[in-house]
């Protein structure tokens, strides 16, 4: 079994070849972030333009490299939401014409399931496990049974975690996107928490991160060295951005252990995974690799290039999907909000 992923669900373009016996044989991605940084998140009409111009290169050197043509795909998976509208309808539809003209099977794949089962690339995984997914647009913890049977045990009121770190680094002036600038800006501090802002320690499994984003804003304005309209501290060797990253940091991983560790106490787990582009975050890898160890089960997290969006996760799952018999048809949708009935796979 060859499967092509396609994923476009945001800022990337990425495609990837999994085959059943051999792994994952490749993996190429576009990121549009050089487009976006200028205007510090991702505009949606700009991310679909550059899909449409992308993606047919992406695919063929997916395909090329491996030296894998379209015939000998048996399958073709697509991210079918959730996401931006015209990013997602871009890959989609690429995705169905192929199918169409090549008379292939055709597979929707959940972006957050793809997220979901990216560990699995890599790791064999006992089940059932529970996965913290965290990027830009989602944070969400899953207790996962089998491969395509997850439930969502805990969701964002607010702001996702990658969100949270992009929005305090845009206020801070460091750039777009935030996570690895404020990681580094941690490292520096040596993730010490100097500021102590508020954890807001709950019973359940659920997240919020306005509170905490407001309180390190709040923190920054009422600094007389801060300037509100230039976003910048006017003392040149201040201390205060490495000082606020650092205890945001180490807030932020207290946050995320505190609510997993309610999570494992409800629900039955061997492993804990940490999928999305907050798990390139190597301090916080290690905070939760410590809740693991501390309840005597496995951790594990992707590599880097499977943690951001990327096509490998989509033709993983694509691959069980389709020994599962799950197929879709030509009239197949998209859809948008992560709270979408497809979420929740079973
Ligand atoms: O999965 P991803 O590439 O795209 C989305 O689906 O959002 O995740 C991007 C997010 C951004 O918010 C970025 O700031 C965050 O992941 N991120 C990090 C790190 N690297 C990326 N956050 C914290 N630490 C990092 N090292
Ligand atoms: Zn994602």
């Amino acid at each position: 079994m060859i499967i092509l992923g396609i994923e476009s669900s945001c800022d990337e373009t990425a495609a990837a070849v999994y085959c059943e016996n051999q792994g994952m044989l490749s993996n190429v991605l576009y990121s549009q972030v050089e487009l976006h940084k200028h205007y510090g998140g991702v505009v949606p009409e700009i991310a679909s333009r550059s899909h449409i111009e992308k993606i047919p290169h992406i695919i063929a050197e997916a395909l090329e490299g491996v030296r894998i043509t379209l015939q000998d795909i048996d399958a073709i998976a697509v991210t079918n939401g959730p996401g931006l509208p015209g990013s997602l309808l871009v890959g989609l539809c690429f995705a169905k014409s192929l199918a169409y003209a090549l008379n292939k099977p055709l597979i929707g794949v959940n972006h957050i399931e793809g997220h979901i089962f990216s560990a699995c690339i890599e790791h064999d995984i006992p089940f059932p496990f529970i996965c913290l997914t965290a990027s830009g647009g989602h944070t969400a913890l899953f207790h996962v049974t089998d491969y395509g049977a997850y439930t969502c045990i805990g969701t964002t009121a607010d702001d996702a975690a990658g969100e949270a770190f992009d929005k305090v680094a845009k206020s801070l002036n460091l750039g777009y996107p935030g996570g690895p600038l404020i990681e580094q800006l941690a490292h520096e501090g040596n993730y010490r928490d100097y500021r102590h802002y508020p954890r807001l320690r709950r019973r359940d499994t659920n997240f919020s991160f306005s509170g905490i984003k407001t309180a390190v804003l709040y923190d920054m304005i009422k600094r007389e060295e801060y300037d509100k309209e230039k976003k910048l501290f006017t003392s040149p060797h201040t201390r205060a951005p490495i000082e606020i990253a650092s205890s945001l940091l180490v807030a932020m991983g207290d946050i995320l252990a505190d609510r997993i560790t309610t999570a494992l106490q409800h629900y039955p787990a061997k492993a804990l995974t940490f999928v999305g582009g907050v798990a390139c975050n190597k301090y916080l890898r290690a905070r939760l690799k410590s809740v693991a160890d501390s309840h005597d089960i496995i951790y594990a997290h992707p590599s880097a290039q499977y943690c951001t969006d990327n096509g490998a996760m989509i033709a993983f799952v694509g691959n069980y999907k389709a020994l599962q018999g799950k197929y879709d048809p030509l009239t197949l949708d998209i859809f948008t909000s992560s709270h979408s009935s497809k979420q929740h796979v079973s």
